[in-house]
């Protein structure tokens, strides 16, 4: 089974994928840790982000991986755990940039697909272009989607207890140039997947939500037994 979350930034997909993949003991995808771990062995080769040719060739050559459970996923660029440093306002504006590069989002899709079609139970991935590139025919799409406001204000809240000097402001500009590069760019721009069950999370309470998504997960499951 293969279960796909896409949405801006801030709306729960990781937290929500984590749940459903713990539920239903699946393997769990962060597509987006992926970019981070290219966008970091850009910056740390100090190549421009401009020189897209350059960076591709970078992001060719970086082996990402991600292992463990869930809960404590980490992410290994060239064998080196690079969790926590892929998680800085740095390396997230700089994975904005390098996913808007053809070549790197080819070599990521090629390496989302084989671990997707690899997983024993099957695999819940989430990122932006999930239902409508990745796996275009997932057995489920989600389009999580959010307020502006409440995914700031979510976010800013998450880097407060990390202990991250932020403001909310900051953090609300940042989210709107992300989602502003994320929507217009001319490879796999994010959109709403064809068939894909939209949830407004911006009022819901994450239980809410969760029982929303695991609800489909169920029924599908129910329905591929009872044949
Ligand atoms: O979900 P995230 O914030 O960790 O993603 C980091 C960046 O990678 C984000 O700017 C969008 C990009 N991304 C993408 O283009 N396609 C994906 N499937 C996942 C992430």
């Amino acid at each position: 089974m293969i279960i796909a979350i896409d949405g801006p930034s801030g709306a729960g997909k990781s937290t929500l994928g984590k749940m459903l993949a713990k539920e239903f003991g699946l393997l769990y995808l962060d597509t987006g840790a992926m970019y981070r771990a290219s966008a970091l062995a850009v910056l740390r080769a100090g190549v421009p982000l401009e020189d897209r040719e350059k960076v591709a060739e970078i992001a060719a050559k970086a082996k990402i991986e991600l292992v463990g459970e869930p809960d404590s996923m980490r992410v290994l660029l060239d064998g080196v755990d690079v969790s926590a440093e892929i998680r800085t306002p740095d390396v997230a504006t700089a994975a904005s940039v390098v996913s808007t590069i053809s070549d790197v989002r080819k070599i990521m899709v090629d390496h989302q697909r084989a671990i997707g079609e690899s997983a024993e139970n099957g695999c819940v991935l989430e990122g932006r272009d999930i239902g409508s590139v990745v796996f275009p025919n997932a057995d489920i799409k989600f389009f999580l989607t959010a307020k502006p406001e409440a995914r700031a204000r979510r976010r800013f809240a998450e880097d407060q207890a990390k202990g991250r000097s932020t403001s909310y402001e900051a953090t609300l500009a940042e989210i709107n140039k992300r989602d502003e590069r994320d929507v217009s760019r001319a490879d796999s721009p994010l959109t709403i997947p064809q068939n894909a069950t939209v949830i407004d999370t911006s009022e819901l309470e994450l239980k809410d939500v969760f029982e929303l998504m695991a609800d489909q997960v169920r029924k599908l499951s129910q329905s591929s037994t009872a044949v």
